[in-house]
């Protein structure tokens, strides 16, 4: 194996070793795979016992949700659906404050019981935008589930109902999480080392 910390070129990382690099910053472990199964498992069994009867709709918002989205409905014991939309706002380490809707909503929500799944609130613009076009189509309900949050990069401020980990203003990297592309595919979270 080559050590990523001598290394000069981007792209290859490796999970295995301390410190990864990714394109051409260095990242350095933060929340182990078994952190984030085990938040997961309790936030499960919360909304399993909230949901149960209410067949609820899980709102998935990609890219950087799919790996939570899928490990956490995995643990939905109860009657539920999921769908998937596609925003975007950040480039780089940095958000560009500008929202896209890539792909939109095809359900019908009115009515219904709406869960959105977030990988992480950091400004909270992306949720800021996109909640009240949710709320203008009547759902019964309409609650937020993330896995990670930045308390201290907040200028939107959003209610998050279930949280898995509140985090410094650091970018971080891995489950689902990217800086520019790569990164997606590591079982673990990591952060920028500054
Ligand atoms: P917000 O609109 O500023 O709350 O940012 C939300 C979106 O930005 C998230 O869904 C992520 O896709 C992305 N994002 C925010 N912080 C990070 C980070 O530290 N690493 C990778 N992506 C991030």
């Amino acid at each position: 194996m080559q050590n990523l910390k001598t290394r000069k070129e981007p792209v290859i990382f490796n999970t295995n070793m301390p410190i990864i690099r990714v394109h051409d910053k260095n990242f350095e472990p933060y929340l182990s795979a078994a952190s984030i199964q085990e938040k997961i498992d309790g936030i499960a069994e919360k909304l399993n016992a909230d949901y149960a009867g209410k067949n609820p709709l899980f709102i998935a918002i990609l890219n950087g949700s799919f790996m939570f989205a899928s490990d956490l409905f995995k643990k939905i014991s109860i009657e539920a659906e999921i769908c998937f939309i596609k925003l975007a706002s950040y480039k780089g380490t940095k958000s560009s404050g500008h929202v896209i809707t890539a792909i939109g909503l095809d359900t019908d929500i009115i009515g219904r019981h709406v869960i959105i799944i977030e990988d992480i609130v950091d400004t909270g613009k992306t949720l800021s935008e996109f909640l009240p076009q949710l709320l203008h189509q009547q759902p019964a309900s309409l609650k937020i589930v993330a896995l990670l949050h930045k308390p201290a990069a907040t200028v939107f401020p959003i209610t998050i109902d279930y949280l898995g980990f509140s985090i410094p203003d650091k970018f971080v990297l891995g489950y689902g999480l990217d800086y520019n592309g790569l990164g997606r595919n590591i079982e673990e979270i990591y952060q920028l080392v500054d």
